[in-house]
């Protein structure tokens, strides 16, 4: 959730943290700070807000120092505040850290900590790290011993890097990711590769149940066994130089307008990996499939393709209601498990249930380099390179197009699926935003906005409304069609929105009708169809395509939709207020 970073080198470290954690700011963004090693004390600043400003209040990146930590925050425990924001010192100040996770027993070590004199200022799970470091680190006076008797305390999910009185830089990390870079100049520890790639492309991949000490003699890895680890070094994948906006405004536009390249791009680098998993997925007893969010709306979509063309059943589950019905998996069973962060709390933990009953995962994913493909038995690659905006654009219609290929090849070529035709297509529906950008007007005061859609178009219309919500916080829902008379019709009139997802399909004429009725009740329709209507008070003109990959194309306008409605809201974009992108807490 949070980002966490480190350096240790020969430069000043607080502009390059500073850097870091701008680039890792999906993550979590309401509050920021940067702890310095300087003339043998450690120095901190922290405040609530962006990066930018925190920075510009703060001058966090004005710290002297070639030893730092940074943070950005999505507050679990504790309010967004000054004082809730890391990183932490401990109580005599030695010490400070930065932590991403949620520590569990951080109540009991708290007040044992109390108890034996160290002082808590914080409402943060965290900030028990700090004080339970330095209460070991007071009592054995080595790094290492102090590190070790620390993560045999410490329960539940965590990295966190944390600096010393001495201007060593430890990390340390159980169930969340931590990577290191390795500089020309410097040492970097970080929750993402992004937070360090300009620097260097040489990492290494700690493992769980790891930790490591960095100071100017070099680095050392241990398990929590204190055994020594020597790990490979690995060059990270060009792909990720890419995370950079360009000449766009932000990197939401930047990815919605990346898919028309995106999509026929999916999988290329797995392509043994997806013919695998068709053979797998064919020969499984029963077929479950999961996801988070964006992700789970793809879960939906997947329903609707195995049926129709493969004739095999799936059963989407919703990754975080699986600890609820945990006996459902049967054994020779298959999970898909779809996450484009690979690092959703709430999927690893379906995850791991499903394989605790014996059931085989295969994940799609667009980082490769994350916790959920280590644990899939085949992991395919979304390939869209890296996401950034915290609402998912690209990687949806990525997902997609993997689950397309896979129904595809299991029906033999029954859909006749040409991805880059429907690249054309989407690329005719960016080539000019003006209509879109003039809706988007109208829905600046919006209070409601209800999107409909029957059959394979109703998951589109749960997505699109998950893009209203995230990016321009007006309320918005995703209804099948046929349930509009069962209730949600007491809701319209003449303050409310509807989207039709109504391409010329077999669903036209019902939602056409749907259309009708809310007209009648005075609300403001949109329509998404390739064919005009005077029942639409807007019109979204999407290109005339081949019946069965409507989604990919339906989904677009709505994306620009809600991004343009945003702008005009003065929200920004890229990061919701109180949303991150990749949610590894539960
Ligand atoms: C968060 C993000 C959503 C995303 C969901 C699942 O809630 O804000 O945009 O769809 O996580 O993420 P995943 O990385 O597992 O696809």
């Amino acid at each position: 959730m949070c980002s966490i970073i480190g350096y240790l080198g020969l430069s000043t470290a607080a502009p390059i943290i500073v850097k870091g954690l701008k680039r890792m700011e999906y993550r979590g963004y309401d509050s920021v700070g940067v702890a310095t090693f300087s003339n043998n004390q450690i120095l901190v600043k922290k405040g609530v807000g962006n990066v930018l400003e925190v920075n510009k209040n703060e001058k966090l990146d004005e710290l002297s120092g070639t030893v730092g930590i940074g943070h950005t925050r999505w507050a679990t425990h504790g309010e967004v505040t000054n004082t809730n924001a890391h990183p932490h010192p401990s109580s005599s100040g030695e010490i400070a850290i930065v932590h991403n996770g949620i520590i569990e027993n951080h109540e009991e070590l708290k007040k044992e900590l109390q108890q034996k004199g160290y002082e808590f200022k914080s409402q943060t799970d965290s900030e028990v790290i700090a004080n339970l470091l330095q209460y070991h680190y007071d009592k054995v006076k080595e790094i290492k011993k102090a590190l070790l008797n620390t993560v045999s305390e410490l329960k539940g999910n965590y990295a966190f890097v944390a600096v010393f009185e001495d201007g060593t830089l430890t990390a340390a990390r159980l169930h969340e990711p931590l990577i290191i870079g390795i500089g020309k100049d410097g040492y970097f520890i970080s929750s993402d590769v992004l937070g360090f790639v300009e620097h260097t492309d040489e990492v290494i991949y700690l493992d769980n149940r790891e930790f490591v000490i960095i100071n100017s003699s070099g680095i050392k890895i241990f398990d929590f066994e204190a055994n020594p680890v020597q790990h490979q070094i690995t060059k990270v994948s060009k792909e990720f130089a890419d995370a950079y906006k360009g000449e766009y405004a932000h990197f939401t536009i930047k990815e919605i307008s990346e898919q028309p390249t995106t999509i026929p791009n999916t999988a290329n680098n797995t392509r043994l990996e997806l013919d695998l998993a068709t053979d797998f997925i064919k020969h499984a007893k029963t077929l479950y499939i999961t996801g988070s969010g964006t992700s789970y709306n793809a879960a939906l979509i997947a329903k609707f393709l195995f049926s129709k063309y493969a004739k095999i059943k799936i059963e989407p589950i919703i990754s975080s209601e699986v600890q609820f019905s945990p006996d459902i998996f049967e054994q020779q069973s298959i999970l898909i498990a779809l996450s484009q962060s690979g690092e959703s709390a709430d999927v690893i933990e379906a995850v791991t249930i499903a394989k605790n009953s014996g059931v085989k995962i295969i994940s799609i994913v667009n980082m490769m380099t994350s916790s959920l493909v280590q644990i899939s038995s085949i992991a395919i690659g979304l390939n869209c390179g890296p996401e950034i905006g915290v609402a998912a654009t690209k990687s949806f219609t990525s997902q997609l197009a993997v689950l397309y290929k896979m129904v595809d090849k299991i029906c033999g070529g029954c859909i006749n699926l040409d991805l880059s035709k429907v690249s054309e297509s989407i690329q005719k529906i960016l080539s000019d935003h003006s209509n879109i950008q003039e809706i988007a007007r109208k829905l600046k005061d919006v209070s409601d906005i209800y999107v409909l859609g029957r059959g394979i178009h109703y998951p589109i219309a749960s997505e699109a409304s998950l893009k209203l919500k995230e990016l321009t916080y007006i309320h918005a829902e995703g209804l099948p069609g046929g349930e509009l008379k069962h209730g949600p019709l007491a809701l319209m009139d003449s303050n409310t929105y509807v989207i039709m997802i109504n391409p010329n399909d077999s669903t036209y004429s019902d939602t056409l009708t749907s259309a009708r009725e809310i007209k009648v009740r005075g609300a403001k329709i949109i329509g998404i169809s390739d064919k005009p209507s005077e029942v639409y008070d807007h019109w979204i003109e999407i290109p005339q395509v081949d019946e069965s990959v409507y989604p990919f194309i339906e989904i677009v306008p709505v994306q620009l939709l809600a991004y343009y409605a945003a702008i005009e809201k003065d929200t920004d974009p890229d990061y919701p207020r109180n949303l991150a992108k990749s949610v590894t807490v539960k």
